[in-house]
């Protein structure tokens, strides 16, 4: 016999290529695919799990990530799938981040998150990989990293969290945080109360319970077809979430075929359908920044997509789902009412039904498959396209002198809609801190109808570009009941926020020819929604002259090529809002 043989390269497998990926990077690739089982043989494995197709599961459990606490549980539930449909699973980790425990803001390290994902994808000998994400950052790192690193990749999310309970109302994370804090900073309500809510707010494990960013990506994520539909919602704790863990471990056995690798599954066509859902559910800001740097990732499918693409598919799409922050509800409502498979049934005449999915099935057949005629059990929390609770643009991009690269605002959670369309002077902070020092002073002059502006957070300015878009009203407006105000920045904001908000201005304000960075106190400043503009009222000339004189002070990141480590490489790199803030050299295009 060939004493080669068990080391046979050529010898075919039932499916997949197992341990013997990426073996022909050095000479001896018999001597490699033997080195290699002997230390793989330390962990216990046999001659027949070696010969099974490698399903990777990358591990993001933390102690830092309470959102990930159900981890896990999912991996089990997960290995199970895989070994009964015959394939070998392997857990490996990632970075993982949590919104509060990544300073100086998640965003910061997304992209390293996405840089860890596709090189270890890339790296080890897997035929498919599951990826279990679910804090807001962390499934958007993943699907850019696994783009890619274009081998057959499979999210699962953790799942929302429960809604808790105060006095007999139900509270959850985070918009309930930020109104009851608001309550709380008011005088409206004592100590013992704030607290007694504190405990409550995030009662279980799993992402936070609205439609903010973790919520708005994982509806994204099943729309893209990657994901099994009642994926996107089924409770963190429930036991649906382990079942449809195990049907996870099951597609990614089948899914070890190069038909199933993203770039193949994923087409124009897709990303419209997850920019439709993105509109109809009232989704998060953040997605359309997160959505931008994945399709940027994408060779076929970057540069096909922009901002304006976002505005002219809000135009036609209703916003159907009746969550907080744009409604009432929580995601364990949406679940409860049929989750995303009702939703797109309800949104069928609006998408793109041929769109393929990771089991190999079309939108269309995953749909007729679904039960979707069941559904869904409540008008209330999915409504039909008939009854909607907006009509459409629930986000709407605003461009003018004030945002040549457009700039972004959730419509459908403005809380005074007269602001829609607006003029007003502005007060300008030049960064959270003068905004911090400066907003409740009782001399600010500011009346209900300045514009808050806040500079110095986009994605350089504040590396990251934090969730500080959502302005306070100043206390002493508060007082007199304003609840909002017409308030930009070139930073982001929670998916869990509303208020009339203008976000992701671009370019941002530490950009030598930012007109954003030159605004003024006293300027008009003028955002009509309806014509999707924003605009500096004020003289090309004087524009001009305040840029010129600003460029003379070598304003811009003049430090940045000096600066070490992965702050250096953030500050080189990153690229602005409407490119999804990714590096450039790690768009399908490369740096330019
Ligand atoms: Fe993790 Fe909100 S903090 S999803
Ligand atoms: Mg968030």
């Amino acid at each position: 016999p060939d004493p080669l043989e068990d080391y046979d390269l050529s010898r075919p497998l039932a499916s997949g290529v197992g341990l013997r990926q990426g073996l022909t990077a050095y000479g001896d690739a018999h001597f490699s695919l033997f080195l290699r089982k002997a230390f793989i043989k330390a962990a216990g494995y046999g001659e027949d799990a070696l010969t099974r197709p490698v399903i990777g599961i990358i591990n993001t459990h933390s102690g830092f990530n309470p959102c990930h606490a159900n981890v896990p549980q999912l991996i089990e539930a997960v290995k199970r799938g895989i070994q009964l449909n015959g394939g070998l699973p392997i857990e490996f980790p990632t970075i993982s981040l949590h919104e509060s425990f990544s300073s100086p803001t998640s965003m910061y390290l997304r992209n390293l998150m996405s840089m860890d994902t596709e090189e270890m994808i890339k790296a080890q000998p897997l035929d498919a990989c599951i990826m279990i994400g679910g804090c807001d950052k962390t499934v958007p790192a993943q699907l850019m990293g696994g783009i890619s690193a274009n081998k057959p990749v499979l999210p699962l999310v953790t799942g929302p969290m429960m809604p808790g309970s105060y006095r007999g109302m139900r509270i959850g994370a985070c918009t309930d945080c930020r109104n009851n804090w608001a309550a709380y900073r008011a005088g409206l309500m004592d100590i013992e109360d704030i607290a007694a809510i504190n405990d409550e707010l995030a009662p279980t494990s799993g992402t936070c319970g609205v439609m903010g960013t973790a919520s708005t990506m994982a509806c994204i994520t099943a729309a893209l077809g990657l994901m099994p539909l009642r994926g996107a919602s089924a409770p963190a704790v429930s036991a649906t979430r382990l079942r449809v863990a195990e049907e996870t471990g099951k597609n990614a056995v089948s899914a070890v075929t190069d038909e199933h690798r993203p770039q193949q599954i994923l087409t124009k066509e897709s990303f419209l359908n997850a920019i439709t859902v993105l509109q109809a559910i009232g989704g998060s800001t953040n997605a359309v920044v997160h959505l931008m740097a994945i399709i940027n990732r994408h060779p076929a499918v970057a540069g096909t997509i922009s901002l304006d693409t976002f505005d002219e598919i809000g135009k036609k799409t209703p916003l159907l789902v009746d969550l907080k922050p744009s409604g009432d509800n929580y995601m364990s409502d949406f679940h409860n009412a049929g989750g995303m498979i009702a939703l797109l049934q309800a949104l069928r005449p609006l998408l793109y039904l041929s769109a393929r999915t990771i089991t190999g099935q079309t939108l269309d057949e995953l749909l007729d498959a679904s039960g979707s005629h069941d559904f869904p059990y409540s008008h209330e929390i999915i409504r039909p396209l008939t009854n909607p609770l907006y009509p459409c643009s629930s986000i709407v991009v605003l461009h003018g002198n004030l945002a040549p690269g457009g700039a972004v605002m959730k419509a459908s959670a403005s809380k005074d809609r007269r602001l829609l369309n607006h003029s007003g002077p502005a007060i300008v902070f030049s960064d959270t801190a003068d905004l911090a020092r400066r907003i409740d002073d009782p001399e600010l002059p500011v009346t209900k109808d300045t514009v808050l502006v806040l500079k110095g957070i986009g994605p350089i300015g504040h590396p990251g570009m934090p969730e500080a878009g959502l302005i306070p009203i100043p206390r002493k407006l508060g007082a007199l009941g304003v609840e909002d105000m017409l308030r930009l920045s070139d930073g982001r904001m929670s998916g869990t926020a509303g208020g009339t908000i203008v976000l992701h201005i671009s370019p941002e304000s530490v950009i030598d020819n930012s007109v954003f960075g030159i605004v003024e106190d006293g300027d008009i400043i003028r955002c009509d929604v309806g014509n999707r503009v924003l605009q500096l009222d004020v003289a090309e000339e004087e524009i001009a002259r305040r840029i010129s004189a600003r460029e003379k002070q070598k304003f811009n990141q003049s430090h940045a090529g000096k600066k070490r480590g992965y702050g250096g490489l953030y500050e080189r790199s990153v690229n602005q809002a409407q490119h999804g803030v990714d590096f450039d050299f790690l768009t399908a295009v490369g740096p330019s």
